[in-house]
This record gives C-alpha cells, sequence and structure tokens, in this order.
C-alpha cells in the first residue's frame, strides 16, 4: 500500500467512526490537507446524516459546498460534535505538529470548540518525539522579523513561508532544529507568548483525543489512554 492508500483507507475509517457518533442535528467539524480532502469526499454520500459542517480553511470550505454540504460559521454553530482532521507529526500521546497547508489557527479553533478530536494520519506521520517536522507559526505580518529574532533565541531556526498568505492574512515562519522537543506543552506555551505570534503548530494543550492511523498492517485505533 501507498502513502495514498493509506490515507485513503484511514479516511474511509474516520467516515464509519463519524458515522457512528454523530445524530440528525450533529455540526461536524472539518480540516485541511490531502489527507482531510479524502474525508470529505467520502463523507459526502451521508450529507443527509447531520446538520452540516465548520471548516478550517476556506479551501476546505470550498471542497465541502462543491459536494453540496453545508458550512456554518463557527459563532453560530451550538456545538461541534468531532472535528477531523490530519497531521504532520504525531506522537504516542497524540500531541501533534499541524500546519504544513498553513491552516493551523483555524484548526486550533475548532479543536479547541469540538467534543471529541479525531486525528487521521498514514504512519509515516508517527514519531517518538515532535519537531523533525519544522513548526509552523502564524506571526501578523508586521511582527515577523521581531517574532524570528525570538525564536532564534529559542535555538529554532525560523524560515518564512515565501508567498504564502494565510486565510487570516497572516504570515507563517517554520521553526527548524527544534527536535527532539521535551516538552511541547511547554514550547507551545513558550512560542504563544511571544508578541506578535497568532498561534503556532504544536497542538498540545490540547492533543487529540483519538487517533486513527493508517498502516500496511490495516488501520489502528489509539487513544489516549493507551
Ligand atoms: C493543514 O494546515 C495541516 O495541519 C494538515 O492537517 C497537515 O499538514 C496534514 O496534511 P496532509 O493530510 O496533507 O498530510
Amino acid at each position: 500500500m501507498n502513502q495514498e492508500d493509506l490515507k485513503q483507507a484511514v479516511a474511509q475509517a474516520a467516515v464509519d467512526y463519524t458515522l457512528s457518533r454523530i445524530e440528525d442535528d450533529s455540526i461536524i467539524g472539518i480540516g485541511t490537507g490531502s489527507t482531510a480532502n479524502y474525508f470529505i469526499d467520502l463523507l459526502a454520500p451521508h450529507r443527509h446524516r447531520f446538520a452540516g459542517t465548520v471548516a478550517s480553511s476556506e479551501a476546505s470550505a470550498a471542497r465541502l459546498k462543491s459536494h453540496g454540504i453545508d458550512v456554518h460559521d463557527l459563532n453560530s454553530a451550538r456545538e461541534v460534535t468531532l472535528y477531523i482532521d490530519g497531521a504532520d507529526e504525531t506522537n504516542p500521546r497524540l500531541e501533534l505538529v499541524k500546519g504544513g497547508g498553513g491552516a493551523l489557527t483555524r484548526e486550533k479553533i475548532v479543536a479547541a470548540v469540538a467534543r471529541e478530536f479525531v486525528c487521521i494520519a498514514d504512519e509515516s506521520k508517527w514519531v517518538d518525539h515532535l519537531g523533525m517536522f519544522p513548526i509552523p507559526v502564524e506571526v501578523i505580518p508586521m511582527a515577523r522579523s521581531h517574532v524570528a529574532r525570538q525564536l532564534v533565541k529559542l535555538g529554532g531556526d525560523p524560515v518564512y513561508r515565501e508567498g504564502v498568505v494565510t486565510d487570516n492574512g497572516n504570515v507563517i515562519l517554520d521553526v527548524h532544529h527544534l527536535h527532539p522537543i521535551a516538552s511541547p506543552r511547554q514550547l507551545e506555551e513558550t512560542l504563544n507568548n511571544i508578541t506578535g505570534v497568532v498561534t503556532n503548530g504544536l497542538f498540545a494543550l490540547r492533543p487529540a483525543d483519538i487517533l486513527l492511523l493508517g498502516t500496511s498492517a490495516g488501520v489502528k485505533t489509539i487513544t489516549q489512554s493507551q
């Protein structure tokens, strides 16, 4: 099985899981990226089984609408039953690195609201320690140089993601050379405390509740308690 097969398998497992958890009035949080795209496409035939979705990016919102799936404003959603999204890295505690696609801030907001956060990933994303994948940091444009200097003081090597403007009108610095991150929770807080940072791609303060991991031996379900 190649990586795309694993992503599709895990997306199908996520659809099955979603259908077992939702009711007619449920709102589903939808992530961003290639694995989330498979999930959207496989969820589409079941669109009459739930009330609608909230999306973590304009790209996912457009894909959902192209399938005739309602996309709601998060502010008008009473509750988000569950949130399904991919990751760039996950450790055994289900702490994640996200934001390879630049949607980290809206992803973190939807994850914060959701009752349950289900991460979907192929086995290439499984690591013992986070940080080989550079940590994306979304920054207010005028603070870019200031934030970069603070990141260097923390031992990182920030690289400006050229030509990328987020859905929120901001820029992204990808921070290399932080591996192995000893305490993802502490680093997440430290990065968030730099003035000018909107948010960062560490999802440790609010990790996933469940990981569906696509492996060549099948889809594994991993929970935080394991
Ligand atoms: C989007 O900003 C990211 O957080 C994605 O969830 C992450 O990059 C995973 O993407 P793939 O499913 O394309 O690997």
